[in-house]
């Protein structure tokens, strides 16, 4: 397994691959890895020849009063579970290299973040966008994966992907999750013993939301009462919880074919996000 730390490195290895006939698959990371990271990498190593994985602590995409500076980062964690699982090669971006003095172009979607976390974390998806294609254009990749435990940011990058004609194939790989339903993620690290318990909450008002729309349940409102109830009497604290059109992100009116519910919820001081399918 090879470490890049330079773009023009990073596209001379891409363009070899692709010289070779070979198919190129990125999972792009901020590092801190878990087995959520590593299924993805998975599913790129069977689509794929070659295998990047991209670990890069994005500054644009956090607040100001968010986490970058807490961020957990282990490199060399990271770079032990990458190898053990195929990765061929682990391209480490600096950030003075991909956010130069002089700086200044954004890509910036128009609807999609104009709901669930978008609404809480102001320019987030802008953020993410930026930095995504930044990544698509270093590593030159025909199959980038995703997870779907960030449903919002999945379908945001399938619209700039779409919108700006890049010949990529985007992937949504399942969310990974511990014994008790918690989705893995990398800031379940900030968790104390006794909020990780609690914070087992947010699957289960998930799977207290399908319970209800299996069983007939057409009102959102009482959908969304009940996940709340769930957080709320295990000591979490709501930021929001919604049952939205899938594809469109919009809050439903009523649940009839096609329904999302998405949760983030504040467990102590971290901040946890989550989603299921309801139905469709
Ligand atoms: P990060 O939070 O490190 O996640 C990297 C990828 O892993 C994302 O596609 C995310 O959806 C996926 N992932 C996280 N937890 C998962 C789980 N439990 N099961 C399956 N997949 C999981 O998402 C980002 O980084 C950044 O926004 C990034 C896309 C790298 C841009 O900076």
């Amino acid at each position: 397994m090879q470490v890049i730390r330079t773009i023009a490195e990073m596209q001379a290895q891409s363009r070899s691959w692709s010289r070779q006939g070979i198919a190129i698959g990125l999972v792009p990371t901020m590092g801190f890895l878990h087995e959520g990271h590593l299924s993805l990498v998975d599913i790129a190593k069977e689509k794929c020849g070659a295998v990047v994985a991209s670990i890069f602590v994005n500054p644009m995409q956090f607040g100001p009063k968010e986490d970058f500076d807490n961020y957990p980062r282990d490199e060399a964690r990271d770079l032990a579970m990458l190898e053990a699982h195929g990765t061929d090669v682990v391209f480490i971006p600096q950030t003075d290299e991909m956010y130069p003095k002089g700086f200044e172009t954004r890509v910036e979607l128009t609807r999609l973040p104009n709901h669930l976390c978008g609404l809480r974390r102001e320019g987030h998806f802008r953020g993410v966008t930026t930095v995504v294609l930044k990544l698509l254009a270093a590593v030159q990749p025909d199959v980038a994966v995703f997870g779907d435990k960030d449903y919002q940011q999945i379908l945001v990058i399938r619209r700039m992907v779409c919108d700006l004609n890049l010949s990529v194939e985007v992937i949504a790989g399942p969310t990974v999750r511990e014994p008790d339903g918690l989705a893995m993620s990398s800031r379940n690290s900030y968790l104390s013993p006794e909020e990780r318990r609690t914070a087992a909450c947010v699957f289960q008002a998930l799977q207290r939301a399908r319970q209800m729309v299996n069983g007939g349940a057409v009102d959102p409102i009482m959908v969304r009462r009940s996940m709340t109830e769930a957080i709320e009497q295990n000591g979490a604290q709501v930021d929001y919880v919604a049952v939205v059109d899938p594809e469109t992100l919009e809050e439903l009116q009523i649940i009839k074919d096609r329904a999302h519910a998405a949760v983030a919820a504040f467990v102590g001081r971290t901040r946890l996000i989550d989603n299921l399918r309801l139905k469709g």
